[in-house]
């Protein structure tokens, strides 16, 4: 990984909420963090270990107290440096999709973020358009449906919509599936990585293991605000012990595979999902026939 290819650098940061009051809260310590160019970065942590407050700094909605955020060659510590270009170049959804719309009608609400750049007429029609077919919303069907009549999926897709419709960088989810049903989660997942594909970079904050196995290659595993271990996902799953120290789920896959390995069945370590692990157990079987 070159220099040129680093889109998002974090060093030493830290924030306390409501600093110097008896109500202050140390929400990260230390932090570091490297997105390169089309990477799929996981952070994962248990309720409260950092994860949202780490992201918010990725598009300048904090600026960092302790420490810098550079992104995209822009230094967030600097006063100087405007935050709007990078709230567009790294698109933000937040944990709760209602958070993120506000306009009466989903297309006016996905139209909001351009029109501030200066997009009108047809120009915007169009984005608004490709933007909500990338996250699954049918343009006709959908624009004029009021937002707050839209179930949690939908709602999730507007808000992605009303993301992509600034065309960003680095698209930055803060857990994408909570709360959704099975099938709107698998038809989330399968959309962001499409959208991999056509050359995001995707940062996700989850504390679903499963997201993460299946949409990122590497991760941060954040405790009490610190990153407390970090590496490519397969290897980071393998560590049981520190996950569910870091109040984590071990991961189904690598929990059956221990067990298979320490019964003495030769698996390769790392197995992410269980259908990986189906696949491998079935590579043996057809080995010791
Ligand atoms: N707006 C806020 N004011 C005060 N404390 C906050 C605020 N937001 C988060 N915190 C605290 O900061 C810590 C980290 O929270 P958060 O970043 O939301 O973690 P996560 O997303 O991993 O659940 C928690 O202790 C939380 O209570
Ligand atoms: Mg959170």
């Amino acid at each position: 990984m070159s220099d040129n290819d680093i889109l998002i650098q974090v060093r030493g940061l830290g924030h306390t909420y409501l600093p110097d009051t008896p109500f202050a809260q140390v929400a990260l310590r230390d932090v570091d963090l490297t997105v390169a160019e089309g990477e799929r970065i996981g952070i994962v942590g248990g309720t409260g270990a950092g994860k949202s407050t780490l992201l918010q700094h990725l598009n300048g909605l904090y600026r960092p107290q302790v420490g810098s955020v550079v992104v995209l060659g822009r230094d967030l510590a600097d006063p100087a440096v405007d935050v709007r270009e990078v709230r567009r170049l790294v698109g933000l959804v937040f944990q709760r999709p209602e958070q993120q719309l506000f306009a009466q009608y989903v297309g006016d609400d996905v139209a909001y973020g351009p029109q501030q750049f200066g997009l009108m007429g047809d120009a915007l029609r169009e984005r608004v358009r490709r933007a909500m077919e990338w996250a699954g919303l049918d343009f006709t069907a959908y624009k004029d449906r009021l937002t707050w009549t839209l179930s949690g999926g939908e709602q999730r897709k507007a808000a992605l919509a009303g993301v992509l419709a600034l065309q960003p960088r680095i698209l930055v989810l803060d857990e994408p599936t909570a709360g959704l049903d099975p099938q709107a989660r698998l038809d989330l997942l399968g959309r962001l990585q499409e959208l991999h594909r056509q050359g995001l970079t995707l940062v996700v904050a989850s504390h679903n293991m499963d997201d993460i196995a299946r949409l990122t290659d590497r991760v941060y595993v954040l405790q009490e605000g610190r990153v407390v271990l970090q590496g490519p996902t397969r290897e980071v799953f393998a560590h049981g012990d520190r996950l569910r120290e870091a109040g984590l789920d071990v991961p189904p896959a690598a929990l059956v595979a221990r067990t298979l390995r320490a019964a003495g069945i030769p698996l390769a370590a790392g197995a992410l999902t269980l259908a990986e692990l189906a696949d491998e157990i079935a590579r043996w079987l057809e080995g010791a026939r």
